[in-house]
Order: structure tokens, then sequence, then C-alpha cells
């Protein structure tokens, strides 16, 4: 949990953003497995945690626009309840923790929403991202659940994605301590991978280092040695002599913090000849990308600079010919690239695409662009300082999708289909980082985790 004061602030500031009427919050429940008391780990709402910081299940919040008034619901546990769980915290001591003194047992909730909306207040609340949370706003603000996605409050949406899309140091500090975890998770798995082995077994032994360390994986690990398959989570493979694996793994800070790092390195062997060119062509695109982090600058543009750069390496290879800016313009390298090149960061991996991908990476400045590989672009607005952001370019050889270019011809003008039959095996390498916008420019969040050629041979040949 962060300080008190964190959290009263974060509430007076959204109060201050929105004009008037009821702010709902509701926290996640427990969600079963197969039945209650069978459930997955917990996982809290995300906005609830923002603004109310308690990680437990059954609550909800209540900020008061008009009346400056902020309650807490929730049920104290029962005396047959701790006889399962040990002891619990009281709503009332929860509560103090971050600030909110007005609590109140989730019967009040109903009660007191009702109560606001028979007045014809506006009760605004966020898309609900849980089946259950449907149901429940569905009997709280009687909106049948079909509708309760688009009823959410656009105003409540874009006040909390301006207000959670800037990060504060005591965030970058926690992400930081996410990105500390996340290098102990790819040195361990660059160090562990040898020919033999199976992937399992690698993704056994990070999970294991992230539960050692009282953390959770911020979203399921892609190892794989067919990195090709953008996100793989089958680890099935027996690693053989000369793969190359992609890594694509990170975890939470005690508080949720996310982080988000992706590396590729060899099985057993240095890079060869081959893995070594898309490889460099890869990193130069990333640190170029990096480096091109600055307030102001447009995500879209350091997207395409990314583009072009890949686009350069691959023409290099005799993968790709002509005009590279024109090339760029009509998506060719989106054969081989055909994702964006990073998004937020945050609470989330995919930091508030639950409230609405588009406000979070376009908001009004921006229009998604709807070519195969474009459109795959999560982020594309101006950066400020405070923003966290990945960049994660990539390049795949995807058997399915040169075959069905290729078959239709598709911008030969730029890709040498005759020369890919060589490739169509190779895989995939993507690299990504978690970075700072700042005042003047950039920060590489976390300490290093090696990309470099010599770096990565160093843990996995040794
Ligand atoms: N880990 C998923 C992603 O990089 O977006
Ligand atoms: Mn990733
Ligand atoms: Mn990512």
């Amino acid at each position: 949990m962060l300080s008190t004061e964190t959290y009263t602030q974060r509430r007076l500031q959204l109060k201050e953003a929105m004009g008037s009427g009821l702010i709902l919050f509701l926290g996640h429940d427990e969600s079963p497995m197969n039945y209650l008391d069978n459930p997955y780990p917990f996982r809290q709402d995300t906005s609830f945690l923002y603004y109310f910081g308690i990680d437990s299940p059954g609550l909800a919040g209540l900020i008061d626009v008009d009346g400056d008034a902020v309650s807490l619901f929730g049920d104290d546990a029962t005396l047959d309840e701790i006889v399962w769980t040990g002891p619990q915290r009281t709503l009332a001591e929860q509560g103090a923790r971050v600030g909110v003194a007005e609590c109140h047992p989730l019967s009040k909730l109903e009660e007191i929403v009702g109560e606001g909306t028979d007045s014809g207040r506006i009760v605004h609340f966020l898309p609900p991202s849980r089946a259950e949370i449907i149901l429940k706003t569905e009997k709280l603000l009687r909106i049948p659940s079909s509708d309760v996605a688009q009823c959410a409050s656009k105003e409540l949406i874009r006040a909390v994605v301006e207000q959670r899309v800037v990060k504060s140091d005591e965030e970058i500090a926690e992400i930081e301590k996410a990105l500390s975890i996340a290098a102990d998770m790819h040195t361990l798995a660059m160090r562990m991978s040898r020919p033999g082995m199976k992937e399992q077994e690698i993704v056994g032994a990070i999970d294991g280092l992230v539960s050692s360390q009282g953390s959770a994986l911020a979203f399921p690990i892609i190892f794989s040695k067919h990195g090709e398959v953008l996100h793989n989570h089958k680890h099935v493979n027996t690693l053989e002599e000369g793969d190359l694996v992609i890594l694509d793994a990170g975890a939470n800070s005690l508080t949720h913090y996310a982080s988000d790092i992706t590396r590729t390195f060899p099985i057993g062997l240095p890079f060869d000849d081959r893995q070594q060119q898309i490889y460099e062509t890869v990193l130069e695109a990333q640190m170029d990308a990096i480096e091109a982090v600055a307030p102001e600058t447009r995500f879209e543009d350091i997207h395409l600079l990314a583009c072009r750069r890949l686009t350069e390496g691959l023409q290099k290879m005799g993968l790709m010919k002509g005009d590279v800016e024109a090339s760029v313009e009509a998506g060719a390298h989106a054969l081989f690239f055909p994702h964006g090149l990073g998004h937020m960061m945050g609470l989330d991996v995919h930091d508030m695409e639950g409230l609405s991908e588009d406000l979070v990476g376009y908001g009004d400045e921006a229009e998604r662009n709807p070519q195969f590989g474009r459109r795959s672009l999560r982020l594309a607005r101006a950066l400020k300082p405070g923003f966290v952001v990945t960049i994660e370019p990539g390049l795949y050889f995807i058997p399915d999708l040169i075959d069905q270019w290729r078959e239709a011809g598709q911008h030969s003008d730029f890709i040498a289909y005759e020369n890919l039959d060589a490739w169509k095996d190779f895989g995939g390498v993507r690299i990504e980082d978690d970075v700072l916008v700042t005042e003047d420019g950039y920060r590489v969040l976390g300490e290093p985790i090696p990309k470099a050629i010599e770096d990565v041979e160093m843990l996995t040949t040794t």
C-alpha cells in the first residue's frame, strides 16, 4: 500500500476534475475457478486500487463530488469466516489506512446509491472488466447488463485516464521494484536455458522466483522458440542447440505496479549469422526508438521511425526492397512487424486499456490507422513527462502470413519474396524495455538487463 496521503490526494484530484454527481468504484470479488471456495488468485479492480488502495474483495467506494464526502462499503469478517481466514482488519481499520473515515456495511450501498439516482443525481462509473461487476452495476443502477459498458461515464473515463497516465515519483519507484524482479526473471532464464530442457522447466523456474519474492506475474509468461507466435503461452517444446527463444515476462511490485520486459536469446550456442543480423536490426531499432522518446513527440512517429529502421535492416539482408519511406507508408514491413511499438504501463501492464484503449493511446488528437500492423498500435498520442511506455519492436517470420501475402502478391514492390523461403523457419526476435518520459527526454527504467549480443552470450553460453 502507498501512503495514506497519496490515496487522499488522488481522490481529491479526481473530485476536482469532475463537475458533479457521485462516483462509484466497485472493487472486485473473489473469482471462482469452479466453485467459490476455490478461487483464482485475487486481483483487485485497478481503478479501485488506485483510488482506495485496499487489496481485498467485496468492497465499494463512493465519492460525492458535490457533498465533499468519501465513503467505503464492505462487510467485516464474521467469526465463521475468521475460522477459515484468520483475523482480518475491520473495514474501519482498512478505511483509516487510506484516509476514509466514513465506512458502511455493503447493504447500505444500494440504499445510498438509490437515494442518489432517485433524486436525479448522476452516478459516474467506469466500464467494468468482469461479468459479476456488470451484474452488480445492473442491480445498483437499474441499467440492463447489456448497456452497462456503453453507459459508463465518458467524463469519468477521461478524468481517470488523464490522472493515471502521469506517474508520480512514488509510482516510478514501484515500477522499478517490479523491474528488479523482472531483471532476476530474465537473467535466470538466460543462465538456465540449455539444450534438452523443456520450455516449461524454464517457465516454472521463473514463476517460482516471482512467488518466492512474494510477488505475482504481471501477465502470463511468453517463453517460446516459436517467437513468431506473438502471445505464445504454450511451453511444450524442447529446446535444441541453436534455437532462438523469446522471453516476454514481468512481475508486479507488492503494490501491483507492473514491469514488462522482453529478451531474445540463443540456446547452447552463440547467435548464428542470421540470428545476429535480425537481432542487431531489432536492437538498433529499439535503441533509436528509445532515443527518440521526449515530451511532445508523438508515439506514432516513434513507431514509424522504428518501422523505417527495421525496413532498412531487412533491405540489407535482401528481404525487402524499394523506397523505405514508401514501403513504411504502404505498411509492407507489417509482414515482419505486425504489432505496435509499445503501450502505456502502470498498475496494468497495458495500462488502463480496460477503460478505453483509444482514449488512453490516442486521446482526441489522433485516429487509429486501419492498415494491417498500424491498427495494432495501441499508443499514438504525444508523450508527456510522467508517462511510462514500453518500447518493443520485433521481427517475425510467420509462415501463414508470408504464404498468404506472397499468393496475393501483396506489397511485391517492397518484399523480396524470392528470398524468403530460407527464412520461414526462423521464428522471431523482440526486445522490450520500459521507459519513463522525463522533462527533457527519457529514462530507461530499472537496472540494465543484458541485451547487447556479447552480454547476452555471456549468460547463455558460460
Ligand atoms: N507482454 C505483452 C506485451 O508486451 O505487450
Ligand atoms: Mn511484453
Ligand atoms: Mn509490452
